[in-house]
């Protein structure tokens, strides 16, 4: 009984209490402009639905628009969801519910976040698709590097390097749109040689998500079925490149075989001056992230925004910003990794 009387008597002290506290927030939150309306003053909150942070890239993106968000005088709310779909719009709904004004999603699954979307949709909240794009759902925007440009960047340099032999496709996951943008960029590139009958791609596998893992073991199964006998390998990511170089290594093939990547990861850069890795594609981060939280700003305001693209997700035409990619060998690390601190030369061996 005396326990009962006295939680209840808790309860009732920190009702009142809250209740001040909340008198007490009043003021901040509303102040009168001399046009007598009441004016909002609280800071606008964009929600950040991550997929990963598996690769490297991924805690610079968080960093990075975390940072820019709240320079911007803005609040972030930021999760990611471990490659889990269901956990993906798990979090991206409770955002929604904790009434964040716009929503900024890096989808793990291209087509199942749709439902994300619609959610946001019916509760007034606009959705920016970043970096990777949302299929079949009307996002309001979609900003990302040229991806297509990064599998030609890749393409055109293992070209200049091996124009006639056989070449290996490492390919991203498959449920996500880049992979496919990926693929396609290559391929263009690639078509004259391989109808020329100069090169012959005698292996092409997915990975699913991006596992370095499954990379290890397509590269094994491709050395395998053809004896050795390859001349060049593009991989998707450098998550991916690091798998296939390993089993290039195990066949005692690695800094024999050309290999490109893409996301200027550290151990990339590192294989790279090392010889084991040919090149990899640079995307500044900070360039993106910077643009997607200027552009949540504008949109979560309602000012107009100035898209660069428009790119049909299967639903419908989406206003959209597309970053330069830049390829990357050992001849310009210096003035573009480097030079933007992305990574410092003294992070890699041998480089002093
Ligand atoms: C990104 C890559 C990244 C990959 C794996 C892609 O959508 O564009 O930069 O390496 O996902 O996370």
């Amino acid at each position: 009984m005396k326990l009962l009387m006295r939680i209840s008597l808790l309860i009732s002290i920190s009702v009142l209490v809250s209740g001040c506290q909340e008198e007490a927030k009043l003021p901040e939150k509303s102040v009168f402009k001399e046009d007598e309306t009441v004016q909002d003053e609280e800071p606008l909150k964009i929600g950040f639905a991550m997929d990963t942070l598996k690769e490297e890239r991924w805690l610079k993106d968080r960093e990075l628009f975390e940072q820019a968000i709240e320079s911007r005088g803005l609040e972030v709310e930021i999760a990611a969801a471990n490659g889990d779909d269901a956990l993906q719009i798990a979090q991206a709904e409770e955002m929604i519910q904790e009434g964040i004004d716009l929503l900024v999603i890096v989808p793990h699954n291209a087509e199942a976040t749709a439902a994300i979307v619609h959610k946001a949709h019916g509760a007034g909240i606009k959705v920016i698709a970043y970096d990777r794009l949302v299929k079949n759902a009307e996002i309001d925007l979609y900003v990302s590097f040229d991806n297509e440009q990064v599998g030609k960047l890749q393409a055109e340099e293992m070209l200049k390097l091996v124009p006639e032999g056989n070449y290996v496709y490492i390919g991203g996951a498959p449920t996500d749109n880049n992979a496919h943008l990926l693929k396609k960029g290559v391929f263009d590139v690639l078509q004259p040689a391989i109808e020329r009958g100069d090169i012959h791609i005698i292996y092409d596998e997915w990975t699913e998500d991006w596992a370095p893992e499954q990379a290890f073991a397509h590269m094994l199964e491709a050395l395998e079925i053809n004896g050795n006998q390859i001349d060049a390998v593009i991989a998707a990511n450098d998550a991916t490149a690091g798998g296939a170089i390993e089993a290039l290594a195990q066949a005692g093939l690695a800094g024999a075989i050309p290999v490109a990547g893409q996301d200027a990861e550290l151990a990339a850069v590192q294989r790279i001056v090392d010889g084991t890795q040919t090149m990899t594609v640079y995307k500044p981060i900070q360039q993106l992230s910077e643009r997607v939280a200027a552009l949540a700003v504008d949109l979560a305001q309602g000012n107009a925004i100035e898209p660069t693209a428009s790119i049909n997700n299967g639903k419908s035409e989406v206003p959209s910003v597309l970053l330069e990619p830049i390829a990357v060998d050992i001849g310009n690390l210096e003035s573009t990794v480097f030079a933007d601190h992305f990574h410092s030369a003294e992070e890699i061996d041998g480089m002093e």
